[in-house]
Order: C-alpha cells, then structure tokens, then sequence
C-alpha cells in the first residue's frame, strides 16, 4: 500500500536511540537542549521548547498568554481538533471561522473581522497542508483589533517564516508530520520571558529538572506556577537530531512531488482541482486535491485503494463533530463545509519518487473518469 504518509527513519536514528540507552540518562538531559537550540537555529530562532506534542505546545501557549473564561479565541474548523480543544483546554471558547475559499483553504480574514467580538483575545492561524497564511495581513489584522496572534504550524516545521507571525507557535513531530520523533513538540515564542515561562511550565511549574539538580550543590526545587507534565524525553530528542538534519532536503522533495501532481492532475484529470493556485510559501505537508461536486467520494476511495493507494480527508469540520456540535451548535461555514465534502489527500512523502505520482495520477483519473460515467457527477 503507497500511504499517504511514512516517516523515514533508518540506521541513524536506530544508533542515536542506542546511545541514548547506553548514556543512562533517558529524559530530559542534554539532547533535549540540544535539539531546542537546532530546531531553534533552523528557524531562525534564538531558542525553544521542546514538548511531547503540538497539542501540549498549544496548551502551554494559551495558558502563558494568560487566555481564559470568558475570553473567545478564533480558530479555523479546517484543523485537526487539538487546535480548537486547547482553546477548551484553558475555559475559553473556540469560535469557529470559514476558509477564504476552496482554492485557499485558509482561515478567512473577512469571517475572522465579523466573528470579532469586546471577548476576542485571540487567533490561532493554522498552516493548513504547510502553506503559509499571509503574515502581514494578519498581523494588519491582530494590531488593529488588539489581539494576540498563535500559530499553530503542525504543519510547518523548516519554513523561517513559521514561527514568526505572532505572540508564539507550536510544532508537531507526529509520526505522520515533516519530520518526526514518533510523538512530540516544539514551542517558538518572540518574547524570551514567555518561552522561559512555558519551559518551567513544561515541567509542572519547577524551578529546576532533574538534570539541572545533578549539576547543581542543592537538590531544593520550588514550584512557582501551575505547571503540567509536557517533557520530551532523551530518546526522542535523539530523534530529532537525525531527522532535523535532513527537514529542508525532505521539504525540497516534497514541493517537487507536488509540482509534477500539479502538472499531471491538469493534464490527466482536469476536472480534478488542486487548491492554491497562486504560489505560496509551503513545506508542502499534504496533497489535497479538490473533487468535481457530486462525485461520490468513497467510490475513488475504494478505487485507489483496491491499486493499492492510501487516501485520506483532511479535514472532517472540527465544528461538524459530536463533541463541537453539542458544545458550539448551530454554526455554519459553507466554504469549509464544501471543501471539506469534496477533499481528498493523496499520498504525499519523501520516500515517494516521480513513478509513484505517475501511478497515482493514472488511478485517480480512472476512478474519476468512470465515476463521470456512470452519471455520478452533477
Ligand atoms: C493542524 C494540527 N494541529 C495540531 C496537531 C496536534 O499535533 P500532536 O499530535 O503533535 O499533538 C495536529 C496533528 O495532527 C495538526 O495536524
């Protein structure tokens, strides 16, 4: 099965893990140091945090910049639901805002002005499929309402552009992410007292770890703040070292895939859309192509996967789910709502070659061609 996503990891992340086991000292130490200041460099950055999700990163976000009851937060549906989950995470309430179109399935700039209320304090911006949002629009946007900015780059790790939008962002190394450490995290933050703020809440609001104490003449800790338990391990971090070695090569890989799906969807199955058209800063995180409306979705579904071809949908609305329709009824976004009827993610990695999207392409014309036939299409 070609799936839509695989992490490469090989011999050197297998001996980085073994040094690790071999160092005895398995969390916490100097390679999760040492990979905050790489991950940081990479970006630009002075320094970071690293965590053991994005979703921990949002958490310790949100709660540093002081986000609470009674406050709103605007977010996208078109997310994974840790985006808007972290918002219930801290008491404040998501509200939800369209894409601006199918063909840029970002967060809407003129949804987002009308859903503004005297409780909006802030915007988590989502990079969907690692294409960037318009940075100096939103920051337009933030100044003049007074709001604070986050961005939630899951899909954005190696881009310098990510990371430098707002108060803070948060990064995923999910296994199915850019790169990987199987689980885990990092934190970008412009204010140097934020991030340290969040680095002592990382570890429940201790004044200094375990490895700090071992250097140190007292083992005395104080807890200052509430803090959670959001660390990221030895073993992960070693990890991290590897893959980061190679993030910009594997994201340089990823937008020549998606030049030639581009180019060959165009040629092959016109009728098939890619969304953003223009070209836009991406790392190029997923393949989603846009399906004719009407055209019955699991019918390509079966197809590509009966040759041997993963598919997935990104995103099924965050506000169409059980949980956000009890807790946020009635709301409406059109555009997500088509978008995300009609959505399909192809297989996208940098373990793919040219051959690969050749024969994707070929199976998804077929399966569109004879879904047309049979009347299928409006
Ligand atoms: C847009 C987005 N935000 C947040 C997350 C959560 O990341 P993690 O699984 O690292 O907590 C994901 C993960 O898939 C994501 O795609």
């Amino acid at each position: 099965m070609l799936l839509v996503a695989a992490p490469i990891v090989g011999a050197e992340e297998k001996a980085a893990l073994c040094e690790v086991i071999d160092s005895g000292w398995l969390t916490m130490g100097d390679r999760v140091r040492n990979f905050e200041q790489a991950f940081a460099k990479a970006h630009g950055a002075e320094d970071s945090i690293a965590v053991n999700s994005c979703t921990a990163a949002l958490h310790l976000i949100l709660q540093a910049l002081g986000i609470g009851p009674g406050d709103e937060v605007l977010v996208p549906a078109l997310t994974f639901v840790a985006t808007s989950n972290c918002v219930l995470y801290v008491g404040a309430t998501p509200v939800f805002v369209d894409i601006e179109s199918t063909d840029v399935p970002l967060m809407s700039l003129q949804d987002a002005e009308a859903r503004c209320t005297a409780r909006t304090k802030a915007i988590i911006l989502v990079h969907f499929g690692g294409y960037l949002a318009d940075r100096s629009a939103w920051q337009d946007f933030a100044r003049r309402k007074g709001l604070m900015l986050v961005e939630d780059a899951a899909h954005a790790p190696g881009l310098r552009e990510a990371g430098t939008f707002g108060e803070a962002a948060a990064f995923s190394f999910y296994g199915n992410k850019n790169m990987t450490t199987a689980e885990g995290g990092a934190i970008l933050a412009r204010d140097p007292g934020l991030l340290e703020a969040m680095r002592q809440a990382r570890g429940h609001g201790m004044t200094s770890g375990t490895h700090q104490r071992l250097n140190s003449r007292t083992p005395h800790y104080d807890v200052t703040m509430l803090g959670f338990n959001y660390r990221m391990d030895e073993l992960r971090a070693a990890i991290g070292l590897v893959q980061l070695q190679s993030l910009a090569r594997w994201n340089e890989a990823r937008r020549h895939l998606v030049d030639r799906y581009r180019r060959l969807i165009a040629e092959r199955c016109p009728a098939v859309k890619v969304p953003f058209t223009a070209p836009r800063i991406s790392t190029h995180h997923l393949m989603a192509v846009l399906l004719p409306a009407g055209l019955e979705r699991q019918d390509v579904i079966d197809h590509l996967r009966k040759r041997g071809i993963q598919t997935t949908i990104h995103y099924g609305p965050v506000h169409q789910l059980t949980l956000y329709r009890q807790l946020c009824p009635g709301v409406r976004l059109p555009r997500t709502e088509d978008f995300a009827q009609r959505e399909l993610t192809l297989p996208l990695h940098p373990g793919m070659d040219d051959g690969d999207v050749d024969m994707v392409v070929a199976a998804l014309a077929d399966a569109v061609v004879a879904e047309i036939a049979v009347g299928a299409v409006a």
